[in-house]
């Protein structure tokens, strides 16, 4: 015999005590009493969910989480930090709009900037973020968004951030910053002007490389409307799995996120006093190219991320990743472990070797995603791998 459906009777087993998890719920659909119950649910008159495309509480319970963090309200989860960024800002263009973006966003933001906006009417342009002067000379009269991140991957550099969030209030265009790298831990753009906050969860917010997630804030709550209705027509909805993941992981993002910054921080020490090694990018170094701005945005929080440059060619880069195997070779960030990635033949590859000469990213350079190591760990180890280098 069939079990009866648990809706067709207590749906919960009640408990005077509350649970110290969330539930996870993955229901797609949910019952209601009435039609016109379900009517006033539909006008907002009474609270609940209809189907999961158009929202669930695993999403809200997290979009909540994220919204403390990063001091904002009505933050909308997404399925991916790409579903984030397109959702932002599909919201806030139109046809016959201008987007201008930082010329070294993530790679998928420059393709939706140059190839998928201009295919629905949307003219973009790209500038490069360090220099407001240089955002300020792509605008057009048509221009109605600047999407920046505060810290440029993989090169580290760090944004005008005050200068471009002053031009945008000047005329009155939208400010959406890419927070994934800097984290509300290192700033909360809100705070610095910006009108939209957009987050790839997948990385060290969640930080078990387990969930696919991202989230959007907007100041604006008719901005906010528009965002989600363009994720939930189009499905940019996130799994309630993923979701009820990532609230674990946040839970220890405070923690994880301080470890891994101080080992990032001792790693560039140690990477800077190896004679392979040419050049390291971390913006608490006095050698930054941005170290003022740096400190002035960011104070003493260096991040999980950094940059280096390796003396020689791609077999060097080979013989580094041969003689470091317990370090996966991957080109993701914020995972529990430390994590190392080739931007030259990953994120970047599809540059020429002289575009990517001119941004810095050479055969020898690597972006390192600092983990939550034992402190002190990681040197010996970075250690082996360029002197192993260095024999080539
Ligand atoms: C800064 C930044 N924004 C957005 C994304 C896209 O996030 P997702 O991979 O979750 O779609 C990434 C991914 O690496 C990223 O690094």
């Amino acid at each position: 015999m069939a079990p009866k459906s648990p809706i067709a009777r207590q749906p919960w087993p009640e408990s005077a005590s509350r649970p110290m998890v969330s539930p996870l719920q993955p229901a797609v659909v949910y019952a209601s009493d009435s039609p016109d119950a379900l009517d006033q649910q539909y006008a907002g008159d009474l609270a609940g969910y209809t189907y999961a495309r158009e929202g669930h509480p695993n999403a809200d319970v997290l979009a909540r989480m994220v919204d403390d963090l990063e001091g904002a309200e009505g933050g909308l989860v997404t399925g991916s930090g790409m579903a984030a960024v397109t959702a932002a800002v599909m919201g806030a263009v139109a046809a016959g709009d201008h987007v201008i973006g930082g010329d070294q966003l993530y790679g998928r933001s420059l393709r939706l900037l140059h190839e998928t906006l201009p295919a629905f009417g949307v003219a973009t342009s790209t500038a490069d973020a360090t220099d407001a002067d240089a955002i300020a000379a792509a605008l057009r009269p048509e221009t109605r968004l600047i999407l920046i991140e505060i810290v440029s991957n993989p090169t580290i550099r760090v944004a005008d951030l005050e200068g471009i969030a002053a031009l945008a209030r000047d005329r009155g265009i939208l400010l959406a910053v890419d927070n994934t790298f800097t984290t509300p831990r290192s700033i909360r753009p809100f705070d610095h002007g910006a009108d939209l906050v957009i987050h790839s969860l997948t990385k060290i917010l969640s930080g078990h490389s387990d969930a696919t997630l991202g989230y959007v804030a907007a100041r604006d709550p008719a901005l906010r409307e528009r965002i989600e209705i363009f994720a939930v027509t189009t499905g940019l909805t996130p799994s309630p799995f993923d979701c009820w993941l990532a609230e674990r992981g946040l839970l220890s993002f405070g923690l994880r996120y301080d470890r891994a910054e101080a080992n990032a921080a001792a790693l560039a020490e140690a990477l800077a006093g190896h004679a392979c090694v040419a050049r390291v990018l971390y913006p608490t170094r006095a050698d930054h190219p941005d170290h003022n701005r740096a400190v002035a945005l960011l104070g003493p929080r260096g991040s999980h991320m950094l940059s280096f440059e390796m003396k020689g060619g791609r077999a060097a880069a080979n013989a580094l990743i041969a003689a470091m195997p317990e370090l996966p070779f991957a080109p993701t960030l914020g995972d529990i472990g430390t994590t190392i990635s080739h931007p030259a033949t990953s994120s970047h590859r599809a540059l020429t070797p002289e575009a990517r000469a001119a941004i810095g990213i050479s055969e020898g350079f690597f972006r390192v995603s600092v983990g939550c190591e034992e402190p002190g760990s990681l040197a010996p180890i970075f250690a082996r791998g360029l002197d192993a280098a260095a024999r080539v």
